[in-house]
């Protein structure tokens, strides 16, 4: 198979929101911490009927009908997702209840988990699966589904919560650069979920900064040597249009973008101007762990990269600054961002993305598009995505109201025996929800 890749995407978030300028306030934070400070818009959540196993049911039956695809076509199903319903069952096992019902059962994967690169693991099994001597000459399906909230505290504003999903083939419009990849995994205790008995993670903030900035620099390093050692030219920003960062909250992604415009005039690439390496030269001493702490670096690179960012990174940045971090889904929402944004326009383009999951694991890889060909293309995924009428028919809930909810969420969390509201007044059409968990722990959907 040939120019194996992406052939159609999906997305679902929910419906109900937060502001972040409401939520500032509410939390008592200084004006503008949220807003200006992570750089983000607002924050979708799950209420008391959603959870990611109906958002996945809910992503994947509106991708395969909206692209018209058999779920016969259908031979390989992966999911990614962090958010633990079920320590042993998998979320794929769920979604299986679509495919059951037309009579294929003949369906290879199961869930893969490391915080937000689960989806990312998803999506190589995927695209290696065609690529192998084992495709049966079927579709591969990857869903990346996470409901991201925090304890109360600095990092609750960082939440956010979607489900996407991608069919995978040959002949893509966004095909994979393969031989164009590099990886950092490592150890560390950043961001993890030792307590089975809460939804929330134990996280360290500021570790957490400096690992993915770390992960991001030793990642590009690799892309860069793998880059150069297959086409013997030097790499550089400007032989990608367009960076799609995993975005936990903006202000780290625009910190990120800095730090690869650092990398480069570090290289002494091209890419970057007599100007701009004149200012950022006088940190070209620092050690690494110094250049991590380092405030005027981060300051005077954010600077310099501001026009490259606004052309190469902006186009990124819609959904995850208006829902928030979605840990596995966070990536390829902002991919979707670009998709919605640009469509056919990236026909011709060269994309890289960086995938981030900490404890820690993490790979940096490149996207060749092309337009493709009715259902496939790039301007048919932008329309059947629809980000802006999602976006705008969603409903702001009070502070007040969230936090109520967050409260239900706990005491749900781990539950048996209940049934919920099963009011899906606020759902699209088409939206699957949950109705009941029976005292044996099952779990029940509906479809709206
Ligand atoms: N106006 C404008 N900016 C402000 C204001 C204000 N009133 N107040 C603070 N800021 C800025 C700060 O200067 C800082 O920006 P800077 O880093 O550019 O200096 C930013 O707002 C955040 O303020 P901090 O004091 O650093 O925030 P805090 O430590 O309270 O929390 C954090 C931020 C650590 C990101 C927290 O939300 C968190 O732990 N989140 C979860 C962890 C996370 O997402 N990690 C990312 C990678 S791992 C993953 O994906 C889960």
């Amino acid at each position: 198979a040939k120019n194996v890749g992406i052939l159609a995407v999906d997305i679902y978030f929910p419906p109900t929101c937060v502001q972040q300028e409401a939520l500032e306030a509410h939390d008592g934070a200084s004006k503008g911490k949220y807003t200006i400070g992570l750089g983000q818009d607002c924050m979708g959540f799950c209420t008391e009927v959603e959870d990611v196993i109906s958002m996945s049911l809910t992503v994947v039956s509106s991708l395969l009908e909206k692209y018209n695809v058999d779920p016969k076509q259908i031979g390989r199903l992966e999911v990614g997702s962090e958010t633990v319903i079920d320590k042993s069952k998998s979320i794929k096992t769920f979604l299986m209840q679509i495919f059951e019902k037309c009579g294929n059962t003949d369906i290879e994967g199961v869930d893969s988990t490391n915080a937000c690169y689960g989806g990312t693991a998803a999506l190589f099994n995927c695209v290696n699966w065609v690529e192998s001597s084992s495709w049966d000459g079927r579709y591969g399906l990857v869903v990346c589904t996470d409901s991201a909230v925090y304890a109360e505290g600095p990092a609750r504003p960082t939440g956010g919560a979607a489900a996407i999903a991608m069919l995978i083939g040959p002949d893509a419009p966004i095909a994979f650069e393969s031989k164009f990849r590099g990886s950092h995994m490592s150890h560390a205790y950043d961001f993890y979920k030792p307590n089975l008995a809460s939804e929330y993670p134990v996280v360290d903030g500021k570790l957490s900064q400096t690992c993915y900035l770390m992960a991001l620099d030793s990642c590009y390093k690799q892309l860069c040597a793998k880059y150069e050692k297959s086409t013997g030219k030097q790499f550089s920003l400007s032989d990608a249009a367009y960076f799609v960062f995993h975005s936990p909250y903006n202000k780290l992604v625009q910190k990120s973008f800095a730090r690869l415009v650092f990398n480069d005039s570090l290289r002494n690439a091209s890419s970057i101007d007599e100007a701009a390496k004149e200012k950022l030269a006088p940190f070209s001493t620092l050690s690494g762990d110094e250049s991590y702490q380092s405030r005027d670096l981060e300051k005077v690179s954010q600077q310099v990269a501001k026009p490259l960012y606004d052309a190469k990174v902006q186009p990124t940045t819609l959904i995850p600054k208006q829902v928030g971090n979605m840990y596995t889904a966070s990536l390829y929402a902002a991919f979707a961002s670009l998709l919605h944004n640009k469509n056919s326009e990236l026909a011709g383009k060269r994309v890289i993305l960086f995938s981030y999951g900490s404890g820690l694991t993490a790979t940096m890889f490149s996207l060749q598009l092309n337009e493709g060909q009715h259902p496939f293309s790039l301007s048919n995924i932008a329309t059947v995505m629809k980000v802006s009428t999602k976006l705008k028919s969603r409903h702001e809930f009070s502070p007040e109201k969230f936090v109520e909810t967050m409260h239900l969420m706990e005491h749900r969390y781990g539950a048996k025996d209940y049934i919920t509201s099963k009011d899906c007044s606020l759902l699209a059409p088409g939206t699957f929800y949950l109705t009941e968990v029976d005292s044996m722990y099952r779990r029940f959907y509906a479809k709206k």
